[in-house]
Formats: structure tokens, C-alpha cells, sequence
């Protein structure tokens, strides 16, 4: 499969400096219920929270964290919210893909300054362990980057909530980081998105997918990788292809009813055990590619450490590219509405994304979408 690469350039300097992902907020319609999910299927646990107990009115959060992947889970307390206008339009889903940086003022600045939308002005927040300054704009759909400036805080998350500790703590599944989130945008809309992240936040393309590379009998999809400058936020974007039936990034915005994340990519060391345990405690993931799959594996991607059978039993994918292999696996939708999914990664020198498996993936996406009647 053809991917074409764009050389980094290290010359010119960043304008958006990022530390990496700091959090990710999802608006939910029950963040009580989500955490627990979260908690027992993922192995997540809740550090910190706010709401009415710490006077909050309208709604509730829970921080949840596993090594050092942060997830917000939120909801209104009451129909007259931004938070429920959200719920109502998208169902559960991303509302905050959320990035640490060292200067949140300057971020804000540089980002409107090159045409951002603004969705908060820089605030500074205080408490006794600190402060944190936070900013934001808004990206495609009704998603947000918030940029986070926590260099002067030690505070469980950030003032206004609490830290929550003991109490229901399920053991983690070995899920470490947020590897990638992938944005689906709509029909025509992929090279304006792409742009988008080169003006106005300075990232590269780093990798292209076309539709004559990423197509099945039926589906078919367009991508771009998006890379900041020191490569530690990665954001793929997507856009549906014609095909002959219904692109599941269709499905997707028809059900989302706008664009926004379609997945987030959470990396361990230990692919094979962290499936094993996530499968055990109710994950459900995409039904695995047919056994011809597994009987070429090693033609297609060469020598790996793992063996082949439980890699096989639980559906795990491999693909290589010039500088190792990588192993995925990805959920079905995590709510209802066949929107947000996570994949789950361990990265053994690929910097890539799984393009060698988009074939089976699809086929295997197919039949979910067909028994959804959506394809
Ligand atoms: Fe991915």
C-alpha cells in the first residue's frame, strides 16, 4: 500500500509548542453511570470530581485516569445547558479533545491570531495547590481544543474539583497514553480540515490515505494524519467515499449528526493481556478477520515476538512499515449511537496507523453496519 510521508522541517520554529494530550471531556447524558463503565470495563479510576458538592449547579464531572490517559466525563443537571443542547444534537460523545501546553495565554493568542474561532478566553483558575490557565477554539463540528497550562499546580486536576481517592478502584488494564484521536468530517470537507490544523495550529500532514487505497466492496473512506511539530498529538481526519453502499464515515455523521471524534487510539506494552482483560470485563470488540488473515500474518509483516494464536483467539491486528510492526484492535461504539469508538494499540517501532489492516477492519466494520441496516 502506498503512503506518502511529508518531511518535517526543524528548522522553522513551533508558534503552538504541545506537551501532549491533557485530557479528553466527553458530554455524556449520565456521567455517574459512564464512570463506572469506564472504571470496571477499562480499568480506569476516578481522581477528581465536581458538582453540586463542590458548587457546581449545572452539572457533574468525573476525572477518571489510567497511566497517564485523563478522561472527563460530564453532564447537565438541567435541560436549559449548552451541555444537553450538545447531548440532544450528537448523543454521547468528544466534546474536548484537551492539550497540555506551557503557555495557554500565548496559545490562544497565536491560534486567533492565524483565524481560530474562539470557544473560551484564557482564564487564569486558582486554589489552594495552585493555578491553572486554560484557553480555547474550536476545531471541526462542535469540538474544542482546550489548551491546559498546569506548570504552576499540583492539585489533583484543577481548581474547582475535588480529589477523589479510595473507594471503588478497579485493578487498570495496562491502557498508558493517548496515542491518536481521529476526526470524521463531512463530504468535501477532509483538505479545508487539513488546512485548518497547518495554518492555524501549525501541524503537518504526515501521512494520506486516498479512496483507492482504503475502499472494500462496499465502503469506502479518504484520510490524513495531522502531526504537531514534535509528533506527540497526533489527529487523523477522515471524509466518507463514494462507494456502493453507504461510507461508514456516513454512518457516522448521520448519527452524530455533525462532524466529530470518531475514535481514540489508547496505547499499552501489553496488547494480548490488555484485550484479554477488557474482553473479560464486558468490552466488546470487532468480530476478528477470517483465519486466512492469520495463516499469511507473518508473510505480510515478517517476524513478531508474539504468537500467532492468541493474537488469532482475540482478533488482535498486525501491520508493519519501514521501522517495525504494530498491533490494534478496535471496540464497536462505546454508546448507542454507532458513533465514538476507542482502538486499542501497542506500537513496536511502526509510527504508522494499521493502513495494511483498513481491508479487514472494513469488512469486519461492514458487518456491523449492515446489521444496523446502515449500509
Ligand atoms: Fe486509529
Amino acid at each position: 500500500m502506498q503512503t506518502s510521508f511529508v518531511e518535517k522541517d526543524p528548522e522553522t520554529k513551533d508558534f503552538l509548542p504541545l506537551n501532549g494530550t491533557d485530557h479528553v471531556e466527553f458530554y455524556v447524558g449520565n456521567a455517574k453511570q459512564s464512570a463506572h463503565f469506564y472504571k470496571t470495563a477499562f480499568g480506569f479510576k476516578t481522581v477528581a470530581y465536581a458538582g453540586p458538592e463542590t458548587g457546581l449547579r449545572d452539572r457533574a464531572s468525573y476525572v477518571l485516569q489510567q497511566g497517564k490517559i485523563r478522561l472527563i466525563l460530564t453532564s447537565p443537571l438541567k435541560s436549559d445547558s449548552p451541555i444537553m443542547d450538545h447531548i440532544k444534537t450528537h448523543g454521547d460523545g468528544v466534546k474536548i479533545l484537551a492539550l497540555w501546553v506551557d503557555d495557554a495565554y500565548k496559545s490562544y493568542e497565536e491560534t486567533i491570531k492565524r483565524g481560530a474561532k474562539s470557544y473560551q478566553e484564557p482564564q487564569t483558575l486558582t486554589d489552594d495547590f495552585g493555578e491553572v490557565r486554560t484557553a480555547g477554539i474550536y476545531t471541526y463540528g462542535e469540538t474544542v481544543h482546550l489548551f491546559v497550562e498546569r506548570k504552576n499546580y499540583n492539585g489533583a486536576f484543577m481548581p474547582g474539583y475535588i480529589a477523589v481517592e479510595g473507594g471503588y478502584e478497579p485493578e487498570s488494564t495496562g491502557l498508558l497514553y493517548i496515542d491518536h484521536c481521529v476526526g470524521n468530517v463531512g463530504w468535501n470537507r477532509m483538505n479545508e480540515a487539513v488546512q485548518w490544523y497547518e495554518d492555524i495550529m501549525g501541524f503537518k500532514n504526515i501521512l494520506s490515505f486516498d479512496d483507492k487505497q482504503i475502499n472494500t466492496e462496499y465502503s469506502a473512506l479518504m484520510s490524513k494524519v495531522m502531526s504537531n511539530k514534535n509528533g506527540y498529538v497526533k489527529f487523523p481526519i477522515n471524509e466518507p467515499a463514494e462507494g456502493k453502499k453507504k461510507s461508514q464515515i456516513e454512518e457516522y455523521l448521520e448519527f452524530y449528526e455533525g462532524e466529530g471524534v470518531q475514535h481514540i487510539a489508547v496505547a499499552t506494552h501489553d496488547i494480548i493481556s490488555t484485550v484479554r482483560e477488557m474482553k473479560k470485563r464486558g468490552v466488546e470488540f470487532l468480530s476478528a478477520p477470517p483465519r486466512a488473515y492469520y495463516e499469511t500474518l507473518l508473510q505480510r509483516v515478517g517476524k513478531i515476538d508474539e504468537d500467532i494464536a492468541p493474537l488469532q483467539e482475540l482478533g488482535i491486528l498486525v501491520d508493519h512499515d519501514e521501522e517495525g510492526y504494530l498491533l490494534q484492535i478496535f471496540t464497536k461504539p462505546v454508546q448507542d449511537r454507532p458513533t465514538l469508538f476507542f482502538e486499542i494499540i501497542q506500537r513496536k517501532g511502526a509510527q504508522s496507523f494499521g493502513a495494511g489492516n483498513f481491508k479487514a477492519l472494513f469488512e469486519s466494520l461492514e458487518r456491523e453496519q449492515e446489521l444496523r441496516g446502515n449500509l
